[in-house]
């Protein structure tokens, strides 16, 4: 009945060139909110369509309120009482309502607004009574996560999502400038990147009664793919393929982690983005994902100045001044060793001690960033013994050459390494993590024709979200999240 896909006032019909009547979506024109606000002067004829966010009325006037997610902001849309069936539509007119709108862009006399449209036609496409459960403002995160369906609508959520998209845009304009090749990796893998056995098993055997083998156990000779494969949980393995042919390269895409920690800052399902540099050391490594992450932030503050705002206003006071002060100054860097140094000197009480050797804890990563450098801070060459397989073992032969890239409010955002590149020392990290060299014959060819130093990284996408909005939980920045024992939607 509406395009919802054309925008700009006056956009030439052809340019959508579905014509005749009998198509939907073929009849009107629209113009997005977002585009009707910022139009440069007035319009005789425009059409908008969008959900009913409030209706006032007057006696010779309704105004209502429209929102189609283009944007923050609501676009006015004055209904006079002497429009043609008045009386039957205004009732109709309610709260999450979808409405097409017919009518004039006319400059606005209220605050708040440079345009509005004085309707010639309303349309209510699809009611909706008060039931509707976005009625009032105010509800709880939580009860907002029970209706991930219409949250949307809401609008904390519509900013959150649209910042979503940008800060999606940004990652591939970051790396297309700079020439890296973007690679779709497998999400069906027969390998455990990071060795923490936190995998979803991919099978299609009967679960009651699947085939067995000599032993007793399950068969997966017999399994779809012949043999044991789960959901990725990184796409490093593969992408260093590439980065070994093809110099830059990077992948973005959803990763699966069947880690059993109901924390704000974990998913079983989230996003990621990994590149990975031939002929690059950990300094390299360190560099980009610093600059990545300056670069993302930059560009969300230009082009999502709006939804910032009602981030600043409602979610994080200290927002804007933090993001910032971190795109502007210089990522602190500490290694392991000094970190520690610095948290055992820091007089506290922990609830994990802090030991040389044992990984470093949310409580620590966040008293390095928020309370000791007061910034973000990469730290770097950690103990062997708390690393997967693959990262380059330091001369020290007790550090690999990791780095976890630590922010306030969250704590690790990046965690990658340069890569072992010598066949002997890779071969006996993976004996001493009882990896099989047979299964993984293709990772070490890398190492047997043409080896060269690589480094690469993983930032966590919904991490990076919740960073540049201020959002506290991590099941509010993906629009439907998968953590234990939730998977609904
Ligand atoms: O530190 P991680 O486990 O590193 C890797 O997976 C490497 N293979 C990356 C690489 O070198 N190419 O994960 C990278 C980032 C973390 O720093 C964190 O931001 C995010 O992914 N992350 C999660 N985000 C949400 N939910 C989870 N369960 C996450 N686990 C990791
Ligand atoms: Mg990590």
């Amino acid at each position: 009945m509406v395009t919802l896909w054309e925008t700009g006032v006056g956009a030439d019909e052809s340019v959508c060139g579905r014509g005749g009547e009998a198509l939907v979506g073929s009849m009107f024109k629209a113009t997005s909110v977002k585009d009707a606000l910022r139009a440069s002067g007035p319009a005789s004829e425009i059409r908008v369509n969008g959900w009913v966010r409030t209706r006032r009325d007057s006696k010779a006037f309704s105004f209502i309120e429209l929102n189609d997610g283009s944007c923050l902001k609501n676009l006015q849309v004055i209904a006079d009482a002497t429009l043609p069936g008045y009386a039957e539509l205004m009732p109709q007119i309610t709260t999450g309502a979808a409405l097409a709108v017919k009518g004039e862009l006319v400059e606005s006399k209220g605050k708040g607004q440079s345009w509005e449209v004085k309707a010639t036609e309303l349309t209510v496409v699809g009611q909706s009574d008060a039931t509707y459960p976005l009625q009032k403002k105010g509800h709880s995160m939580e009860f907002l996560r029970e209706i991930s369906h219409l949250r949307p609508r809401a609008n904390l959520f519509g900013a959150v999502f649209r910042v979503r998209s940008r800060l999606a845009y940004a990652v591939h304009q970051f790396y297309q400038e700079r020439g890296f090749i973007y690679v779709h990796t497998p999400l069906i893998t027969a390998s455990d990147c990071e060795g923490a056995g936190e995998l979803f098993r991919v099978s299609t055997l009967d679960p009651l009664n699947p085939p067995r083998n000599e032993e007793g156990g399950v068969d997966y000779r017999q399994d779809f793919f012949a043999r044991p494969t789960y959901l990725t949980v990184s796409g490093q393995l593969e992408a260093e393929v590439f980065a070994c042919a093809m110099g830059n390269v990077y992948t973005f895409g959803p990763t699966f982690r069947a880690e059993n920690s109901n924390t704000s800052r974990h998913a079983s399902e989230f996003w990621m983005i990994e590149p990975e540099m031939a002929f690059t050391d950990l300094k390299g490594n360190m560099d980009l994902a610093e600059d990545f992450v300056k670069y993302l932030i930059a560009d969300v503050r230009e082009h999502c100045a709006d939804d910032l705002e009602i981030f600043g206003k409602f979610v994080d006071k200290g927002l804007l001044e933090r993001l910032d002060f971190v795109a502007q100054r210089p990522f602190q860097r500490v290694s392991y060793t000094e970190a520690m140094e610095i948290l055992q000197a820091s007089g506290k009480t922990w609830e994990h001690p802090v030991k040389w050797g044992d990984n470093l804890q949310s409580e620590h990563e966040r008293f390095l960033a928020e309370e000791h450098f007061k910034c973000p801070v990469t730290v770097y060459n950690y103990p062997k013994e708390i690393k997967p397989f693959y990262m380059r073992l330091n001369d020290d032969g007790k550090t690999v050459t990791a780095m976890d890239v630590l922010v306030p409010g969250i704590g690790e955002i990046v965690g990658g390494s340069q890569r072992e590149e010598r066949l002997d020392v890779l071969e006996a990290n993976m004996d001493r993590h009882g990896l099989s060299k047979a299964d993984y014959g293709w990772y070490l060819d890398l190492r047997r024709y043409g080896s060269v130093p690589h480094a690469g990284f993983g930032l966590g996408f919904e991490r990076m979200l919740m960073f540049v909005t201020g959002m506290a939980n991590i099941r509010d920045v993906i629009p439907f999240a998968r953590t234990p024992g939730s998977a609904e939607f």
